[in-house]
């Protein structure tokens, strides 16, 4: 190289070196826990990519009024949050704001002093929309795998944080649709390693609300694929609904159904000023505010008191590392909340006196309806006969499935071998196929197993653990059940849940 040459390139590096050290100055290179911890980073900067959330309740009908209000406070808390509609996604069946037994028409409120959370909230996925197929392929950000429904999925990059919110019933190893078949832990867990392996996104957060929800986890989800996750509730406990009608003196009344379920007003009470400012002494700052603080203060909340006999146990489950970034990163900020500061007394308010363990509250609201229609009303004799279908359907699945389990092993080791846990770790069943052939195999003979039947998904994954093929199945479960009993929970109409 000549001289002029060389004279000419330590000139256009001159010239260049103080803009990159200007710009390096501007926007320094940062580690990615490094970005997270800048507070300065704001929902708009493209430093940290975009926030998705995914919010989904699973159930349908009036008595379960609490699924669809926490999912419908969540969007809130991202919408204050800054997340833009574009990337949240709602799944919601959409049939309580206008229910005829609402007693505030168009209004969903998710805490007895609350305001509406119904208001705004996009109609991405409703009715029979809010099923399987579309909810894995809009985490997979697939359009073409889409039916019906507003055509929004998760098309995210590698740069972007994804939050996951569910609501839901659920059982061992299942969660809920309002729609056949219901979604099973390792088709979940496939679809989130597939989006991993798709590279788009960063890290992912998932929220779970379900019985035995550290069933869809435990053994299961990856500690390498950066997602972190907690549930409401271990592998083998239900989880709870909470401002129940009943001893809750200060729901409202008119509301004979639980508004909301304790691990999801937990996490979100403690992340948004919306619904409880005149109880909550203060509101954290998301910005400072970790998951991993925030996961300690929904334990102890959840817990109730540490005595566990109106509530659960919440677990998390993955990259338990991620649980040092701030929640800010997933749900945003509202600007509202940015002086606050973090204080651990919030954990210690208590109104869980009125929680009802999340399979009961079926009963609660039936009960309570039947109890408040006027006597010798025609709302009586329905509500009534509501309340003795629901009745008949756990008492007939509960002995069907006790009733197999002798069947097979005998009427000593029977409830035993259904009721086995196994140890933590170790996921509910090794062959996950087999178990949706004997839900199949069980509700062609016996009847749908419906939200409370779920339960039993434990007894029917023990069953293939044991090694007792389908045939024999069949067979048993042709002897326990001469028919299947006709109740609507019951009925077959609506198809398999498996
Ligand atoms: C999207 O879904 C369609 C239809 O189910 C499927 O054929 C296709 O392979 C999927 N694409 C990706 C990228 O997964
Ligand atoms: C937060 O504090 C700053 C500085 O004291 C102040 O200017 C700002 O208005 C405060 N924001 C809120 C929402 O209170």
């Amino acid at each position: 190289m000549g001289r002029s040459a060389t004279g000419a390139l330590l000139a256009v590096v001159g010239l260049l070196l103080p803009l990159v050290i200007s710009d390096a100055i501007r926007n320094p290179i940062r580690l990615p826990s490094d970005r997270i911890d800048d507070p300065r980073v704001d929902g708009g900067d493209d430093a940290v990519g975009t926030r998705w959330a995914v919010l989904i309740a699973g159930s349908r009908g009036y008595y379960n009024y609490r699924h669809q209000a926490d999912i419908c406070h969540a969007y809130q808390i991202m919408k204050n949050g800054g997340l833009k509609d574009e990337n949240i996604i709602v799944f919601m069946y959409d049939d309580i704001a206008y229910n005829e037994e609402n007693p505030r028409p168009g209004v969903i409120i998710n805490h007895p002093k609350g305001g509406d959370v119904y208001a705004g909230v996009p109609k991405d996925y409703v009715g029979d929309d809010v099923n399987v197929n579309n909810f894995f392929a809009v985490l997979l950000g697939n359009k073409t795998a889409l039916t019906g429904g507003s055509g929004k999925v998760v098309n995210s990059g590698p740069d972007d944080h994804i939050f996951v919110f569910y609501s839901d019933h659920g059982g061992p190893g299942v969660l809920g649709l309002p729609t056949y078949p219901y979604l099973y832990s390792d088709e979940l867990v496939d679809v989130l390693k597939k989006k991993h392996a798709l590279g788009s996104y960063r890290s992912l957060v998932f929220y779970l609300e379900a019985c035995e929800s550290g069933s869809i986890f435990e053994g299961l989800l990856p500690e390498d694929i950066n997602i972190y996750a907690t549930t409401a509730s271990n592998a083998y406990e239900s989880s709870w609904g909470t401002y129940c009608p009943g001893e809750d003196l200060s729901l409202p009344p008119e509301f004979h159904t639980c508004l909301g379920d304790l691990y999801s007003v937990s996490w979100m009470e403690d992340s948004s000023k919306l619904s409880v400012a005149s109880i909550y002494s203060d509101i954290h700052n998301l910005r400072t505010e970790t998951l991993k603080q925030q996961y300690q203060l929904i334990k102890t909340r959840t817990s109730v008191h540490d005595n566990y006999r109106h509530g659960s146990h919440v677990m998390q489950y993955g990259n338990l590392e991620l649980n040092a970034e701030k929640l800010f990163l997933y749900l945003g900020s509202n600007p509202a909340n940015d002086n606050a500061t973090f204080i651990e007394d919030n954990s210690l308010l208590s109104f869980h006196k009125a929680a009802v363990n999340q399979r009961d509250a079926d009963l609660v609201y039936f009960w309570h309806k039947y109890q408040r229609a006027p006597l010798g009303s025609s709302q009586k004799h329905d509500a009534h006969k509501e309340l003795l279908d629901v009745m008949a359907h756990r008492l007939h699945i509960d002995a069907s499935v006790e009733l197999i389990g002798n069947l097979l092993f005998g009427a000593e080791r029977g409830p035993e071998v259904l009721q086995m846990v196994r140890p933590a770790g170790q996921p509910l069943v090794d062959d996950w196929s087999c178990l949706r052939s004997m839900v199949r195999t069980f509700e062609r003979h016996c009847g749908s197993l419906s939200e409370y039947g779920m339960k039993h998904t434990r007894s029917l994954s023990n069953i293939c653990n044991a090694g007792v093929d389908e045939e024999t199945m069949a067979k048993v479960s042709a002897q326990a059940c001469a028919s299947i009993p006709a109740n609507p929970w019951s009925s077959l109409q609506r198809g398999l849940s498996a």
